[in-house]
């Protein structure tokens, strides 16, 4: 048994996805379509979220994301195929990624904090229990550093005998705009011990990546850079986000402000749009992940200095939420408030850590009614969110929440409308029609900042933003 050794680069003409998520899906799609010689099949134990990804209808497919689509049913069933075949697939495969969800622990030591590893923990024994001849494994799902240790410990021990090398390949991509970020990659990185290894991924990219944005690092500097640079940018947005309240507070114009110091070429103009909190899979996860991590060595400071960022965070949804209240005469029992929007972002149906569950679980220990409009989020995955908190019993979110299938039914009789996601279709609405079938006073709560305050309050809104 010998790790990390290959005598020569391994020609890749297969390749297995663990995990059909938002990672696995788009990923694989863009490696598909540039490297048509390949065949890549991507399985997952979800069978229902296979034969989405199989489904004649495309619209039906698991996740959306603009583009992906298209690229799906030009290549679905030529070189990209979706199964439950899982050791079949790993068995014909020179190469593995894994991308399966890494969640936040719900339970035991480190609860709260660190990543749950199960799932990668189980795709590692699969490998080892049914792979027949060399591998090359690679981490695709954000990982705590020092995963790759685990991983290897695994293959190594139950192992057939037979060679495998671990790489981590970090996604950066961000949903909403995964199929341009996968297309045109600022980076790509790859960390690893054997060259070969590397090379033999790095090939793979190369077929539509320039060469020198095709970073090679150590194993231990890619997982780590994942987490860093997903920390830096929720730090971004959790320090405009402070500077909000400080606006709030005085004459200044957090938009204004963006803007001035944007145009400072050392801090540039990307990352600093004021919110309600910023949500998403992957940037809270990891900065716990990187308190966790820093606390394990007792690097008190660091890991308080990160924690911050979600310290923050959790304020500004939760003042978002005192806001509202507090504006509608302190009560909000009983009465309509329409949520436009619950996707954690623009452009994706992905709901983790959305800012929009956190109000609303706000807003229903109050006794509010919400009704819910989002173009592209499942009815059943708003009351899911809101069972997995369980602050209530899953009849009282059903009694307390409703599903819209159109935004004027949403805001008919409310009280006020709170914009949760920054959908460019919500800038378009008929707004006059919207107001004259709320209740009066009609107040629209903007935690995305899209909306024209003057037009709204020409029409008779009471409008309140973020951070003006
Ligand atoms: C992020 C990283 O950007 C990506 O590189 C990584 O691979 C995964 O995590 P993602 O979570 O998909 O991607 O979306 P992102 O665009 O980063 O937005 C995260 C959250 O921050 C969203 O809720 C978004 O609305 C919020 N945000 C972002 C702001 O509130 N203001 C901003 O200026 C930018
Ligand atoms: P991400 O955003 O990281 O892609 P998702 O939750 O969207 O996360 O996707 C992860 C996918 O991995 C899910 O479809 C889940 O069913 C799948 N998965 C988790 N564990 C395993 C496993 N052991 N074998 C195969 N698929 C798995």
């Amino acid at each position: 048994m010998v790790l990390g050794k290959f005598t020569k680069e391994m020609i890749v003409n297969k390749i297995c996805c663990i995990g059909a998520g938002y990672v696995g899906g788009p990923t694989m799609a863009v490696i598909a379509k540039n490297n048509p010689n390949i065949k890549i099949t991507i399985v997952d134990i979800n069978q229902k979220r296979i034969a989405d990804w199989n489904d004649k209808d495309l619209s039906k497919l698991p996740i959306y994301e603009p583009g992906l689509s298209q690229i799906v049913e030009k290549i679905r069933d030529k070189n990209l195929f979706f199964s439950t075949e899982i050791d079949k697939a790993i068995n014909e495969s020179e190469m593995i990624f894994i991308s399966v969800n890494t969640p936040t622990k719900t339970y035991g030591k480190g609860k709260g904090m660190a990543a749950d590893l199960k799932y990668v923990e189980l795709c590692a024994r699969k490998i080892a229990e049914v792979a027949k001849t060399d591998k090359i494994v690679v981490e695709k799902s954000t990982l705590p550093v020092r995963t790759a240790e685990a991983i290897k410990s695994i293959l190594h021990n139950t192992g057939n005998g037979i060679n495998f090398h671990i790489l981590s390949n970090p996604e950066f991509l961000a949903e909403g705009t995964a199929i341009n970020d996968l297309l045109n990659p600022d980076r790509v990185l790859i960390g690893g011990e054997s060259e070969t290894a590397i090379e033999s991924l790095a090939n793979i990219y190369a077929s539509w990546v320039p060469q020198e944005k095709i970073l090679r690092t150590n194993l231990w500097s890619s997982e780590l850079s994942k987490l860093t640079a997903n920390a830096f940018l929720a730090q971004r947005v959790s320090s405009i986000n402070s500077i909000s309240e400080l606006c709030e507070h005085t004459e200044a114009n957090v938009n204004e402000v963006a803007k001035a110091i944007g145009m400072d070429s050392r801090i540039g103009p990307k990352f600093l749009k004021a919110s309600v909190g910023f949500g998403g899979s992957c940037f809270q996860k990891d900065i716990l992940n990187l308190v966790y991590i820093a606390r394990s060595y007792n690097l008190n400071e660091v890991a308080d200095y990160w924690e911050q960022v979600i310290i923050m965070n959790d304020h500004q949804k939760r003042r978002f939420s005192d806001r509202l209240i507090k504006t509608l005469y302190n009560t909000v029992s009983g009465k309509k408030i329409a949520f436009l929007g619950w996707a954690f972002k623009k452009d994706t149906n992905d709901t983790r850590e959305s800012a929009a569950i956190y109000v609303a679980d706000h807003l229903l220990n109050e006794q509010a009614k919400i009704s819910v409009y989002d173009p592209k989020v499942a009815e059943e995955k708003i009351l899911n969110d809101l069972n997995y908190l369980n602050t209530r019993t899953e009849e009282e979110n059903e009694n307390g929440v409703s599903y819209l299938s159109s935004p004027y039914e949403a805001t008919k009789d409310a009280h006020a409308i709170a914009i949760m996601t920054e959908w460019d279709e919500f800038k378009d609405y008929d707004w006059e029609q919207i107001y004259s079938q709320m209740k009066k006073p009609a107040f629209i709560f903007d935690g995305r900042n899209i909306l024209d305050k003057n037009k709204m309050n020409t029409i008779g809104f009471e409008y309140y933003s973020i951070g003006q």
